[in-house]
């Protein structure tokens, strides 16, 4: 199991409290799936389904398809299965997207906030379009370079020789790599959310809790010190606040629907 895989298997059980942002950007996704009677009851995977938050939405809108979840941290599949364990119509997958093969190609392939974690994205988007029909859907939202752009530019400024090793795709990045791999775009929309935390310390505790803070793009060759955390969470409360109370951060997100 790599590092993201087990970062996310462990904040399997504490996801949900702060998943109000990823709730948003599903529901947002959702308003661009094709309508139910274009999938009939043909095949849906979700990828990086998480604890199940685009799950529910999709399971309601497609009752007559059948739904196929994976995601590679165990824990989320396990948490899936267990919401969902008596409905018929669903499989469970554990699997690195990058790596996934299906001998029965999907019909719609959807994905929210969870592409931007599987690295390089042509691998990804390739895999995605062998496990499609000619002619399926992929409709995905991805977070984009930009998100949590004021932490970076603090740990950036508190600790200059420890950037992390990776970074997020940029939009451009993201579509060519969805171009390059046969697909055609149909639509892309991008979104800037702002979301508030009731302090530095609420932040970095929801977005540990979510398990956003592994991988390349928060991981740098060596970590940092305490010290170097407590003077990130100080500058962050001070240079961060809402005007409305708390502390805010910025999520760049990317919509976009393409064809096989
Ligand atoms: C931020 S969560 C989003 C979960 C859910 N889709 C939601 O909207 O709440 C990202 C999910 O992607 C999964 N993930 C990360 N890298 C992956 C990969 N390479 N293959 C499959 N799933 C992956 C993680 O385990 C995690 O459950």
């Amino acid at each position: 199991m790599n590092s993201v895989a087990r970062r996310f298997s462990r904040a399997a059980l504490t996801y949900d409290q702060g998943a109000g942002l990823h709730r948003h950007v599903g529901a947002r996704l959702l308003e661009i799936l094709p309508d139910p009677e274009e999938v009939g009851r043909g095949r849906i995977l979700e990828v990086g389904c998480g604890t199940g938050v685009l799950t529910g939405l999709i399971r309601q809108r497609y009752s007559d398809a059948s739904l196929c979840v994976m995601d590679v941290a165990e824990g989320m599949v396990s948490c899936v299965r267990e919401r969902w364990g008596h409905d018929l119509a669903m499989d469970y997958v554990v699997s690195d997207v990058r790596d996934f093969k299906t001998a029965r190609p999907f019909d719609l392939i959807v994905s929210s906030s969870a592409l931007h974690w599987a690295e390089p994205l042509g691998k990804t988007m390739a895999t995605l379009q062998a496990a499609l029909v000619p002619g399926g859907g992929l409709y995905a939202a991805l977070m984009v370079d930009g998100t949590l752009a004021e932490l970076h530019g603090l740990r950036r400024q508190i600790a200059p020789g420890k950037t992390p090793v990776g970074r997020l795709p940029t939009r451009d990045e993201v579509i060519s790599a969805v171009e390059q791999a046969g697909f055609c775009l149909v639509s892309r929309k991008a979104e800037t959310i702002q979301a508030r935390y009731h302090s530095a310390d609420d932040f970095f505790d929801t977005i540990h809790a979510q398990g956003l803070t592994a991988g390349p793009v928060s991981r740098a060759a060596s970590p940092l010190s305490r010290t170097e955390l407590t003077q990130l969470r100080k500058a962050y409360e001070e240079t961060c606040r809402d005007p409305s109370g708390g502390v805010k951060a910025t999520f760049e997100v990317l919509y976009f629907a393409a064809r096989s």
